[in-house]
């Protein structure tokens, strides 16, 4: 294993993106990613050329030490990263898990401000300092690239946290990270924090800085962009800015930020940009968390001009209004593309400029699918493009499938569903009624594979405008502790809203078939 390099000439100006999407991101209540689409998301964070993927904390369970571990296994060109307390066991089980990576690295942290040390640690600063030296020393006998992290270094005393980063770094520690683990910070403040640290901390110019912020104040990213300036090397950050609470700086927002403003902030990162709306509608989609019309960079509106004046002045020149173009992170969205005589070629070139390399088979469904949807829509833009191949990607190795689905809807209750579905080819039929068509739509599924999964999550949004746009529909279901989220797309809200729900059904079983590979998980199996 070798550690995350940076040897170009002006490597000091380089900042290393380090992704926390499966990790932090994934403590999001609610946020929970099947291995499956942690492995799907690792492939798109390593195509954008993220430096550094976090890809779950190794001792917390057996899911998370299996996704680090196929992660490590699949990934070759980013480094791949597990979390681990400073205790042994937690660091052995990070070592094993990323054992295989070509590039692999322990990240450690451990409690450094008073708040912690008193309440939640019970320990004194020469305990604490004694905890950082064998940690980072026990974790760099076994990987050549060890980070370690001062939870809730904002809030610890200047001189404290002075003498626990020179103890990281005389044990070996080639990142140190400076966590505002309550969102705390200002950022004149936080960017004196690395400012002080790199001035009197011996060593500190030999490895990187690290920021991690949280959103608690809405300031992560300029915090993030702040900790730069006073000498940090690493951003860690979150696509769609998801994490603890109110989250993590968004890695599209530091990324265009450090990209726009290079006037300002001279650093650069290694990002492809255009993979950012592919990244930020994936995550969303497994997640089940929308993305905020508004939000920077990703959003729906964020390219979008509405009013009068800023139409006409974008029709006279782009840069009247727009500060960066939404080919620069992916989006082109309000083109029309491709109509139902489109050929195969021309799709897949789309896809191709919209980030997507699809193997011949998922090809074929996606080009089968996408000229069933032009059979139906006038207008197929790219987010319905996104959202047909989002689909067919999700649902395409499903052991269960909807065949037909006939619902009876409208004021006069009860609303009646008519559902055929196949479970490895053979077909079975059910009717039911319900609350309303989505809850017959339900009924009917659970009649025909009996389950005691509960529903957590139903949403359900347009992909584009107009009465023919697709319905993406999000389904999240809990059964025993487990949590798997589905989704599809299709422009009747009904059908979507089934596949859906038996996508999520597909997840459930196929982790349950994991965790007891002899058990008959579905009485529908
Ligand atoms: O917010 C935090 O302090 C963390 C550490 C584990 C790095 O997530
Ligand atoms: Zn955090």
């Amino acid at each position: 294993m070798t550690q995350t390099a940076v040897t170009e000439p002006e490597a000091r100006d380089r900042v290393i993106i380090f992704d926390t999407t499966m990790r932090d991101g994934e403590q999001s209540p609610g946020a929970s990613m099947s291995l499956e689409e942690k492995l799907e998301l690792a492939k798109i964070l390593e195509e954008m050329r993220v430096d550094v993927i976090e890809a779950g904390f190794p001792i917390a369970s057996n899911g998370d030490f299996e996704a680090v571990r196929q992660i490590s296994e699949i990934v070759t060109e980013s480094t791949v990263c597990g979390l681990a307390r400073a205790g042994v066991g937690d660091i052995e089980r990070c070592a094993e898990a990323i054992r295989k990576a070509k590039r692999g690295r322990i990240h450690t942290f451990l409690s450094t401000s008073p708040s912690h040390r008193d309440h939640i640690l019970r320990a004194s600063q020469e305990d604490i300092l004694e905890m950082i030296q064998k940690s980072v020393t026990h974790a760099r006998n076994l990987c050549g690239d060890v980070e370690w992290s001062a939870q809730d270094a904002t809030r610890t005393e200047g001189d404290f946290l002075r003498r626990c980063v020179e103890t990281a770094i005389r044990a070996g520690a080639t990142t140190v990270n400076i966590p505002d683990t309550v969102g705390y910070t200002y950022p004149s403040e936080y960017e004196a924090i690395f400012r002080d640290l790199m001035e009197n901390v011996p060593g500190c110019d030999t490895i990187i800085l690290s920021t991690h912020c949280h959103n608690d104040l809405g300031l992560a990213v300029a915090n993030s962009l702040a900790g730069v300036q006073g000498g940090a090397r690493q951003i860690e950050c979150a696509v769609n800015g998801i994490g603890e609470r109110a989250g993590n700086a968004a890695l599209e927002e530091v990324v265009m930020a450090l990209k726009v403003r290079g006037d300002r902030l001279p650093y650069f990162t290694g990002l492809e940009t255009q993979h950012i709306t592919r990244s930020s509608r994936y995550v969303s989609a497994i997640t089940g968390f929308p993305v905020q019309f508004n939000k920077a960079i990703v959003g729906k509106n964020a390219f979008a001009h509405e009013s009068g004046i800023h139409q006409d002045g974008m029709l006279k020149d782009r840069g009247t209004y727009e500060i960066m173009t939404p080919e620069s992170v992916g989006q082109g969205a309000t083109n029309l593309v491709m109509g139902k005589h489109s050929g195969r070629h021309a799709f897949r070139e789309k896809l191709k400029g919209m980030g997507y390399e699809l193997g011949q088979n998922a090809l074929n469904e996606a080009f089968q699918r996408f000229k069933d949807l032009a059979d139906k829509k006038k207008h197929v833009f790219d987010d319905d493009i996104a959202a047909l191949v989002d689909d067919a990607l999700a649902s395409g190795a499903d052991r269960i499938q909807v065949k037909r689905l006939r619902v009876v809807a409208g004021t006069e209750g009860p609303q009646q569903a008519e559902l055929t579905i196949a479970i490895d080819g053979d077909e079975r039929s059910a009717q039911a009624t319900g609350d309303g068509p989505v809850d017959a739509v339900f009924n009917a599924i659970r009649e025909v594979v009996p389950h005691t999964a509960i529903l957590r999550l139903f949403q359900v949004h347009a992909v584009t405008e107009g009465t023919d746009a697709q319905a993406q529909v999000s389904v999240r279901l809990e059964d025993d502790g487990r949590i798997a989220t589905g989704q599809a797309a299709d422009t009747d809200t009904l059908t979507a809203s089934a596949k859906a729900y038996v996508n999520a059904l597909n997840n459930l079983f196929a982790r349950k078939e994991k965790s007891a590979p002899d058990a008959k998980v579905a009485s529908g199996f």
